[in-house]
């Protein structure tokens, strides 16, 4: 994707498509003023014929309207005047962008770039057009046979400025946006990915691949031997009963010299069938994505590649699949892990936390100056948060209201959870250290507290994405959630916002 910026008036740009907009109730937005004066009317007609609605999520297609070089005028809702900001924002892109997914358009302007939009500079604008159009102009369809779907041809990106000045920020937002959008798809592809072809060896050869085209960044495999003989009991156990192996993915990059580095650890369940504990069968098939925090993590460092960001980042992805058979891991067992604290597995669909609780301890030897875990950990934060927020749970107030105020910024919001010794105490076992479960009430809090066991003199926090990582019916599919969230982290960690 190429991107360029504009200070010349829209109607003068011959593009395949410009984006302009109206606000509810007929005000028209500076594009939208500059079209219709050329075109002696055109959008105020249609307005009145109600033909065009300024209501927030719509959008109107014209063509050929007289007076303009663009192909195409793109007419977004854009809402009450005085409420437009980041989110109306995206959604009258996001509006406009599935407009032009039905047309061969192979370049686009966006002229809402001109409008203020609360708390919104040049750069986030920029960042959060080249995004939503992405993110909307996403296909999934590798695994169709026969004449697949075309996708859009869209090559090329604009941004209308209001001054030269602005065209630098515009256009680093822009280029961070596409970083971001290269580790979204990745991720989502990874999650939409079924699980008999995304297995812990197909992540682990992505990773392998991602290193294999960037100087800065290297890749280690570790097989279940490996494992083993570091200890990873807890880690081993979830996967005894599958004959798919089980990978933990290393991945480093080098971007800042000796400085510590953080640590994106990512729960890479292929498959979750609850093992032993036995899932219901309605949309079992969902827990293909319980490898979204993997994936996440994988793309996050895709981003932070491509956009080559000054920072040391350091991926552990744990990998296995959850299956029950005759040596699967069974309700009662009591396992060790890496840490050598003893688990009394209580149920084996709690596995989630057995696996990131050996790669937290692990990922202890590179000395993190943040670790941070992202898992579709349980079912619970969705009934607490639904699917709009993630779940932000730390041992460090900082680093929690860190990763707060970055997914506000990109738009891929978390929200805080406690953690803390009521609920640490309901994870109490008569036979090990711990139980790996915490009984009924709280249950994303517990499994926290369960990971927090393992990150003493860690700064860490734990991103609980079940509610987010991905959508259920008719538009069932991986979101990419929350790669813009943790990328925002490292961009301003890098110092590299403006
Ligand atoms: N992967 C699931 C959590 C999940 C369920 C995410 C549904 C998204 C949608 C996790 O491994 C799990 O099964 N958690 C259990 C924990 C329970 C046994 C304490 C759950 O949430 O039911
Ligand atoms: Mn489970
Ligand atoms: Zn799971």
């Amino acid at each position: 994707m190429k991107y360029f910026t504009t200070t010349s008036k829209v109607s003068r740009r011959a593009v395949d498509c410009v984006i302009v907009g109206v606000y509810d109730g007929g005000k028209l937005g500076i594009g939208a003023m500059d079209i219709d004066a050329a075109s002696k009317g055109v959008i105020r007609n249609l307005i009145k014929s109600g033909d065009i609605s300024g209501k927030p999520g719509k959008c109107t297609m014209l063509r050929a309207v007289p007076g303009v070089r663009a192909a195409r005028v793109a007419v977004a809702g854009l809402g009450k005047t005085g409420k437009f900001d980041a989110a109306q924002f995206r959604k009258a892109i996001s509006a406009a962008a599935s407009a032009l997914a039905d047309t061969k358009a192979k370049q686009v302007l966006n002229c809402l770039t001109l409008e203020p939009v609360a708390d919104c500079d040049p750069y986030y604008l920029a960042r959060h057009t080249v995004e939503c159009v992405a993110t909307t102009l996403y296909r999934f369809n590798q695994m169709k046979s026969g004449r697949k779907k075309t996708r859009s041809p869209l090559n090329s990106i604009g941004l209308a400025i209001a001054k030269p000045g602005d065209a630098r920020k515009a256009m680093r937002g822009a280029e961070h946006a596409g970083g971001i959008i290269a580790g979204m798809s990745l991720a989502r592809d990874l999650g939409n990915l079924p699980s008999n072809v995304c297995t812990p060896a197909y992540l682990a050869r992505t990773a392998k691949k991602m290193a294999s085209s960037n100087g800065k960044l290297t890749t280690r495999i570790l097989n279940e031997a490996e494992m083993k003989r570091l200890g990873m009991g807890s880690l081993l156990s979830v996967t005894a009963g599958s004959v798919e192996p089980a990978k933990l993915i290393v991945m480093q990059y080098k971007g800042a010299g000796r400085d510590k580095p953080v640590v994106l650890v990512g729960k890479g369940v292929t498959f979750d069938t609850g093992g032993i504990s036995l899932k219901p069968g309605p949309e079992m098939d969902e827990m293909k994505f319980d490898m979204c925090g993997a994936a996440s993590v994988i793309g996050t460092m895709l981003a932070v590649c491509k956009i080559k960001l000054p920072i040391n980042l350091t991926v552990v992805v744990p990998a296995v699949e959850n299956m029950p058979s005759a040596t699967a891991t069974k309700p009662g067992d009591i396992v060790t892990s890496m840490s050598g604290k003893t688990i009394e597995v209580l149920n084996t669909d709690a596995e989630g936390r057995l696996i990131l609780c050996d790669a937290l301890t692990y990922a202890r030897r590179f000395k993190p100056a943040a670790i941070i875990d992202v898992a579709t950990l349980t079912g619970a934060c969705i009934v607490a948060l639904g699917h709009h927020r993630s779940a932000i749970m730390a041992n460090d107030d900082d680093l929690r209201d860190e990763l707060f105020a970055a997914g506000n910024r990109s738009a891929d919001i978390g929200w805080p959870m406690p953690l803390g010794e009521q609920y640490e105490d309901q994870l109490q076992s008569n036979f090990a250290d711990m139980a790996n479960i915490g009984g009924p009430g709280g249950g994303s809090i517990t499994a926290g507290c369960f990971l927090g066991k393992f990150t003493h003199g860690m700064h860490w926090a734990h991103l609980d994405i079940a509610g987010v990582a991905w959508k259920s019916g008719s538009e069932k599919g991986a979101s990419g959630r929350p790669v813009p969230m943790l990328t925002e982290f490292l961009l301003s960690r890098a110092g590299a916002l403006p």
